[in-house]
């Protein structure tokens, strides 16, 4: 299949079949999700020996655990006997985990520990017992406390694959903590859409869409009224939907290797503006954010301090399925189900040494803007579904991205554009074509009967 794919991705256009062909959405499982660096979780969440978070890799379940050696492991949610799920957990502790179907035991590295009645098994059982650990993913690395794993055994390390403009935004994050810690905490968001997983990591960079597509919310915030006091950070964040056309444009977006991508941040301005007309608010934004500054001057002197605040960008994406957003304090990441289901899950972070109100707030933008709560999020999710279901039907193959293509500024280590500019998800699909038409190496050595079929 893979011979011909490169022909669905054209010049300033893609076909439909990208979003909606099953035997498709199966190559990219395999030649994308299961070969380049997928974001995992942080190490915040593996202090101690038994800590352990359970999450996804593609459709993969997996398992990430710190074991008593104080190594980090990762691996199948799948036990070796029969296939159940041995850790029911979002998050916790174990000593070990133990299958509920029929007691096998595996340690916190994946390793089998015991099995009931193993004398019923044959004398060469013991020689495979290595063989029948939790099926380790291949390669895991951290950058920053951010855990990444690859189902491929060979290919860039991970700081590679990031590349240096991606880095910067793991730096940031950590750069605007304090004491230069962070949490992971505050809980998950998740939301299911009946659409394609390519639909939103196109959506995250695609800055022709919010004054249009979620003018309603920024109706319904225009209607509030602030009784002259200063605009709540998570109102202002909806507001800054409705920048016009122009303010949208002077933004830049930046498309780099590997499908990343990431996008100039709009919300100081917007945020400025709104507070600037009103009364200071001892509770509001301005002081917090002085409260803040005052924090990190403290810790790190002033020049250093707006050298990290001065950081102005929205999403930097880490194709092909994670959003960062350090400014913000959150990370998105989709998890795809088939070709026409993905989940999107949302986590925030505290910024150690930094006032308790940061990270309240943090919780009450992600409620406004990337939840299920959320008049922002909401609408994106709706039009995604349409998209999906109008995608099955009708004889029109073609999809257009051509917008600003003659407008493509060359950059160090990429291409840019202004915010309009449809560069980013061109970027995006042109790392789609290279992935999908590479040769596929199963992990493990495993043959892989289906490859270039
Ligand atoms: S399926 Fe796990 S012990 Fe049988
Ligand atoms: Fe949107």
């Amino acid at each position: 299949m893979s011979g011909n794919l490169s022909e669905l991705v054209g010049r300033g256009r893609v076909s439909r079949r990208l979003y909606t062909d099953p035997d498709i959405f199966e190559e990219e499982m395999k030649h994308i999700f299961g070969r380049v660096w997928l974001w995992l979780g942080h190490e915040s969440q593996l202090n101690n020996p038994g800590d352990l978070f359970t999450t996804r890799m593609g459709r993969d379940r997996i398992i990430v655990a710190r074991h008593e050696d104080g190594e980090i492991y990762a691996f199948d949610n799948r036990c070796t006997h029969r296939g159940a799920e041995v850790c029911p957990k979002k998050s916790g502790n174990a000593a070990h985990f133990e299958c509920p179907y029929h007691a096998w035991t595996y340690r916190t590295d994946g390793s089998l520990k015991s099995v009931p009645l193993r004398k019923g098994y044959d004398t060469g059982f013991d020689a495979r017992v290595d063989a029948l650990a939790l099926e380790p993913v291949a390669r895991l690395d951290s950058y920053q406390g951010f855990i990444f794993g690859s189902h491929a055994a060979d290919g860039d390390d991970l700081q590679t694959y990031l590349g240096p403009d991606v880095r910067e935004a793991f730096d940031n994050f950590v750069d605007r903590s304090p004491d230069g810690t962070l949490e992971m905490t505050g809980g998950t968001t998740v939301q299911r859409y009946r659409g394609n997983w390519k639909l939103q990591i196109e959506n995250s960079i695609d800055l022709l869409h919010p004054l249009i597509l979620h003018h309603s919310a920024v109706d319904a915030a225009d209607r509030v009224d602030h009784g002259g006091r200063e605009p709540s950070i998570e109102w202002d964040t909806v507001k800054a939907n409705g920048l016009s056309f122009s303010e949208w444009d002077e933004l830049h977006v930046a498309a780099l290797p590997r499908g990343h991508c990431w996008m100039g941040g709009f919300l100081t301005k917007a945020i400025d503006e709104d507070a600037e007309k009103a009364v200071m608010d001892e509770n509001g934004w301005r002081v917090l954010q002085a409260q803040y500054r005052d924090t990190m001057i403290a810790a790190h002197g002033e020049e250093r301090t707006d050298e990290v605040l001065a950081f102005n960008r929205h999403n930097t994406i880490v194709y092909p399925n994670l959003l960062v957003n350090s400014r913000l304090a959150q990370v998105r990441i989709l998890h795809p189900s088939a070709a026409d289901c993905t989940e999107q899950h949302g986590y925030i972070f505290r910024r150690g040494g930094a006032p308790e109100r940061m990270f309240e707030a943090s919780v009450r933008m992600v409620n406004a803007n990337n939840s299920p709560s959320s008049i922002v999020t909401s609408d994106d999710h709706e039009v995604f579904e349409r998209i999906q279901e109008a995608l099955e039907y009708g004889t029109s193959e073609w999809l257009d991205w051509s917008r600003g293509i003659y407008q493509e500024r060359k950059l160090e280590g990429g291409t840019g554009g202004a915010g309009t500019n449809e560069v980013a998800m061109r970027n995006q699909h042109r790392a789609w074509a290279e992935y999908m038409a590479a040769e596929y190496m199963a992990p493990n050595n495993m043959a892989d009967d289906t490859a270039g079929a």
